[in-house]
C-alpha cells in the first residue's frame, strides 16, 4: 500500500501562469483532463485555478477571454512535502475544502496530489478507521460544499459568492446583497429596484401571527419570541415539508421569512414595552424600515446606512453554529420555518449570537478606561471570558470588526473613543495572560456600540443580527435543499460498557 506522497502524486505537475486566461487555463485542463493547475509566477507557486473556481467565474458572467487566472485562484494554497505520509495529505485536503495539493521537494513544485489519488488508498484501510475521530467541536471539519461564501480565518477575510463581503457592505444596498445571496449574482439598477420594491410587499403580518403575537411578545426574550412567531408563521402560511417543494416555492416562502422577521421583531420589542407595533412602510428601504418600526421615527440617513452596513455585514459567515443547524434541519425534508427555528435558538447563545450587549455591559462596568485593565486582568485570571473577543475561526482581526470600528468612528461619540481605549487593553492583556491563543475582537464588540449609537435598545442587538442572518439561513436551506443527502453523523459511546442485564423492578 502505498504511504508515501511521493507513490500517488501525478508528476509532473501541470502549470499555468497567473496572466493567463481563464479560457486558456480551462482548455489545458481540458485537454490533460484534469481537475485543477496550479499558477505559478516566475516559477513560484502562487496559487491554484480548480474545476470549482472555473464554475464560480460562470455563475457570474464574465468573459473567461479577458479574465485573468490570477482574480479566480485560491491563493497561498497549503502544499505538502514529497516525502509526507499520506495521512499528513488526507488530513489536509479533507480539513481544508481541497481537492488537490501542490506537492513540493525543498520548495520546489514536483507534483500534485488530488483526494482521488488519495481514496484509492483510504478505500483498502480497515473497516473500524472508518469512523474517523475529528476534533471537538468539529473545529476546521468540512462537511459541505458551498457556493454561498466562506471565511478565510488566517487572512482575516470574508466573502459572499464570489465577492468580499466588506467591499459590498462599503457599496451596496442590503436588498442588493439579499439578491446576490438568493439569485447568485448582484442586480443591475433596474433589477435592484424591482427586487427591492417585491420585498418591501412582504413586509406585513399575517394576520393569524398578528393576533398572536402579543401573548408571544410577554415573557423570555424577544428571541424567544422570534423562535415561537416563525413557527406560527410557517404554520399559517402553511408551508410544506422541505422535500415537497420545489426551488421556486422555497425561494418565495425565503423572501417572505427575510422581509416579515424585522417586523415581527420590532413588534415583538414595542409590545413588550407597551406600545403598539409600528406597522411597515414600503417606501422605505429594509434598514430605514427597520429603524422606522423600532421607533416609530424616521431614522436619520447616517444612522440607516450604519445599521444597514451591519445588517451587510452579518448575512453569512460560513459554517457558523446557527447555519449548521439551519442545514441540518434542511436535510431532514423540514419546513424553512422549522429550519431557522433551530437557528435562532443556536444563535441565542452568548458564544454565537448573543455576546453584543454583553460587550456593551461590560463597557458599562468598566466605566473609565484606567479601569479597563485590572478589570480584564480579574475576568480572564478568574476563568471569565471577555465578550466580544476570540473568534473560532479568525486568528487575526475579524474584518467585521475592523469595519464596525471605523462604522463606529465615523458616527463619533464618547462611547466610540472609550471603546477603542477598552479594545487595545483588551488585546494586550489577552495577549499576555493567553499567549498564543491570537484572541481579537469579533463582530461583536463594535456591533454593540454602532447599535448602540443608533438607538437600538441593547436587548434588541442580537435580534437585529437575526433579522440579516435570516437572508443567510434561508439561502443555505436552499442550497441544501437543491442537492440534499442526511447529515447524520456518528458519536462515540464512552458510557458503561453495553449489555448489561436491566435491573428488575
Ligand atoms: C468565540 C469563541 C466561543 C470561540 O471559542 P473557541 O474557538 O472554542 O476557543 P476556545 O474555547 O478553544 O479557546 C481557546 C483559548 O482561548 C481562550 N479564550 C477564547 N476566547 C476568549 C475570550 N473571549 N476571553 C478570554 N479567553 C478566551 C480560552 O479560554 C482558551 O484558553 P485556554 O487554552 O487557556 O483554555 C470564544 O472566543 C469566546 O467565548 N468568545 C467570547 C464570546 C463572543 O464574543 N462570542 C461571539 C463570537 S462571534
Amino acid at each position: 500500500m502505498p504511504t508515501a506522497v511521493a507513490e500517488l502524486m501525478s508528476s509532473p505537475p501541470v502549470t499555468c501562469p497567473a496572466d493567463a486566461s481563464l479560457s486558456e487555463a480551462t482548455t489545458l485542463m481540458d485537454r490533460r483532463q484534469i481537475g485543477a493547475v496550479v499558477v505559478t509566477e516566475r516559477d513560484a507557486v502562487v496559487g491554484i485555478l480548480t474545476e470549482r473556481d472555473l464554475l464560480r467565474a460562470a455563475a457570474s458572467e464574465i468573459d473567461p477571454h479577458t479574465e485573468s487566472v490570477r482574480r479566480w485562484m485560491t491563493i497561498d494554497p497549503d502544499v505538502v512535502r514529497v516525502d509526507d505520509q499520506v495521512d499528513a495529505a488526507w488530513s489536509g485536503l479533507t480539513h481544508h475544502h481541497y481537492r488537490h495539493l501542490p506537492v513540493v521537494d525543498h520548495g520546489d513544485l514536483v507534483g500534485v496530489v488530488s483526494l482521488r489519488d488519495l481514496l484509492t488508498v483510504a478505500q483498502i484501510r480497515p473497516a473500524d478507521e472508518a469512523g474517523a475521530d475529528v476534533p471537538r467541536g468539529l473545529e476546521g471539519v468540512v462537511v459541505a460544499e458551498t457556493s454561498v461564501g466562506d471565511v478565510r480565518g488566517q487572512q482575516g477575510f470574508y466573502h459572499y459568492r464570489q465577492y468580499s463581503a466588506t467591499e459590498l457592505a462599503s457599496s451596496r444596498s442590503f436588498e442588493d446583497v439579499w439578491h446576490l445571496l438568493f439569485d447568485g449574482s448582484l442586480p443591475d439598477r433596474e433589477g435592484s429596484a424591482s427586487f427591492a420594491a417585491r420585498a418591501a410587499t412582504l413586509r406585513d403580518l399575517p394576520p393569524g401571527l398578528a393576533g398572536l403575537l402579543p401573548t408571544v411578545a410577554t415573557g423570555g426574550s424577544p428571541l424567544d419570541a422570534l423562535r415561537t412567531a416563525v413557527s406560527l408563521l410557517g404554520a399559517e402560511l402553511g408551508w410544506p415539508p422541505g422535500l415537497d417543494t420545489d426551488h421556486d416555492q422555497r425561494r418565495a416562502q425565503a423572501l417572505r421569512l427575510g422581509a416579515v422577521v424585522p417586523t415581527i421583531l420590532t413588534a415583538v420589542h414595542r409590545l413588550r414595552h407597551g406600545l403598539d407595533p409600528v406597522p411597515p412602510r414600503s417606501d422605505l428601504s429594509h434598514a430605514a424600515n427597520y429603524l422606522w418600526m423600532l421607533s416609530g421615527r424616521e431614522a436619520p440617513p447616517a444612522h440607516v446606512r450604519a445599521v444597514e452596513q451591519y445588517l451587510i455585514l452579518t448575512i453569512d459567515h460560513g459554517f457558523n453554529a446557527s447555519t449548521f443547524t439551519a442545514r441540518v434541519i434542511a436535510s431532514t425534508g423540514a419546513d424553512l420555518a422549522a429550519a431557522v427555528v433551530g437557528a435562532v435558538g443556536a444563535l441565542s447563545g452568548p458564544l454565537h449570537g448573543g455576546a453584543p450587549s454583553r460587550a456593551l455591559d461590560m463597557l458599562d462596568d468598566i466605566g473609565t478606561p484606567d479601569r479597563a485593565d485590572a478589570w480584564i486582568r480579574r475576568a480572564v485570571i478568574r476563568g471569565d471570558r471577555i465578550m466580544g473577543f476570540g473568534h473560532r475561526v479568525y486568528k487575526t482581526d475579524d474584518p467585521r470588526s475592523v469595519f464596525l470600528r471605523g462604522v463606529a468612528g465615523s458616527l463619533g461619540g464618547d462611547l466610540v473613543d472609550f471603546a477603542e481605549q477598552v479594545e487595545r487593553t483588551a488585546v494586550e492583556v489577552l495577549a499576555e495572560l493567553k499567549p498564543g491563543r491570537q484572541l481579537y475582537t469579533n463582530v461583536e464588540f463594535f456591533a454593540g456600540v454602532v447599535m448602540h449609537t443608533c438607538g437600538i435598545p441593547r436587548d434588541m442587538f442580537t435580534p437585529t443580527f437575526a433579522c440579516s442572518r435570516t437572508v443567510g439561513w434561508a439561502t443555505h436551506v436552499m442550497e441544501q435543499a437543491a442537492d440534499n443527502r442526511l447529515i447524520r453523523p456518528a458519536a462515540r459511546y464512552v458510557g458503561p460498557p453495553p449489555p448489561q442485564p436491566v435491573p428488575a423492578p
